[in-house]
């Protein structure tokens, strides 16, 4: 099988607050292959968008280690990292972290420019591509804000595949979308991880999930591998505490 391309070891991340002390990672460890096509999932606060932070660079661990090909992130300062990054990992944000002074265009052609990627000449004509494959092409001059909430989701998808990446990763990369430019964005994927990208994604969509032959679950600062029937099963029980907990609410004094 080779060398893992991703490795996450005894990963913490602890954020110190005024008021408390938040263990979010506690021990986090996950190892991904070239070609691998990988969700995870776990309630909304568990820590899965920060945990993507630690594996991108974009923020440092309390203790642990990442490594991504040949780059030990956690041991490399953010000023050697980020041209580096933008060359190997593509992310796709949960808030999209456009540039909102660049148009849509320059939007994509940002991190092949940055990152010093292909010919010059040939930047433009490859970010128009990937606007026309996610169907924006005709938003190509106007800046983000001008776009739907959709649109600049595929754009922050197009962006993130700009520069062929090793390392594709998405933070809810569609939950802006219907469902069919959804599935759409998952083949792409799919497709990226055939052709050897490791793909790593955080997702909420029970239907999209199914289809990821890997899916890690993140409760409680640990990370452990599931399945489709184990996600079910615990959502079941959660409505159901939930439910529980509602009627209790319902019943004290305070709402007769
Ligand atoms: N800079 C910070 N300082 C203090 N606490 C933080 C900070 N960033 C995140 N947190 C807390 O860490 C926890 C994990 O946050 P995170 O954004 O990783 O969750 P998430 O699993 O991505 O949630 P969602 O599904 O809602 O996006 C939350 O309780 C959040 O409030
Ligand atoms: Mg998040």
């Amino acid at each position: 099988m080779g060398e893992p391309f991703v490795q996450v070891r005894n990963l913490v991340k602890i954020y110190e607050t005024p008021t408390r002390r938040l263990e979010v990672l506690r021990g986090v460890n996950l190892e991904l292959y070239p070609g691998d096509f990988a969700a995870i999932v776990g309630p909304s606060g568990s820590g899965k968008s920060t945990l993507l932070n630690m594996i991108t660079g974009i923020d440092k661990p309390t203790a642990g280690e990442v490594i991504v090909g040949d780059m030990n992130i956690t041991a490399t300062k953010q000023r050697h990292l980020t041209k580096w990054r933008s060359r190997n990992i593509g992310i796709a944000y949960q808030f999209f972290q456009l540039l909102p002074t660049l148009s849509v265009i320059d939007n994509v052609m940002a991190p092949m420019d940055f990152g010093n990627v292909g010919r010059k000449n040939q930047r433009r004509e490859r970010a128009m591509q990937l606007l026309e494959f996610f169907g924006i092409q005709d938003q190509s001059y106007k800046t983000p804000d001008m776009l739907s909430g959709g649109q600049q989701q595929r754009l922050s998808i197009a962006r993130a595949l700009a520069n062929n990446p090793a390392l594709l990763i998405g933070d809810e990369p569609t939950g802006n979308l219907d469902r069919m430019s959804a599935e759409q964005v998952f083949r792409v994927f799919r497709s990226y991880a055939e052709y050897g990208t490791t793909v790593l994604i955080v997702t909420h969509d029970r239907h999209l999930v199914r289809d990821v032959p890997i899916i890690y679950a993140l409760n409680n600062g640990i990370l452990e591998r599931t399945t489709v029937d184990e996600i079910e099963k615990r959502r079941t029980q959660e409505i159901k505490r939930a439910t529980q907990e509602w009627h209790t609410v319902q019943s004290q004094e305070v709402l007769q």
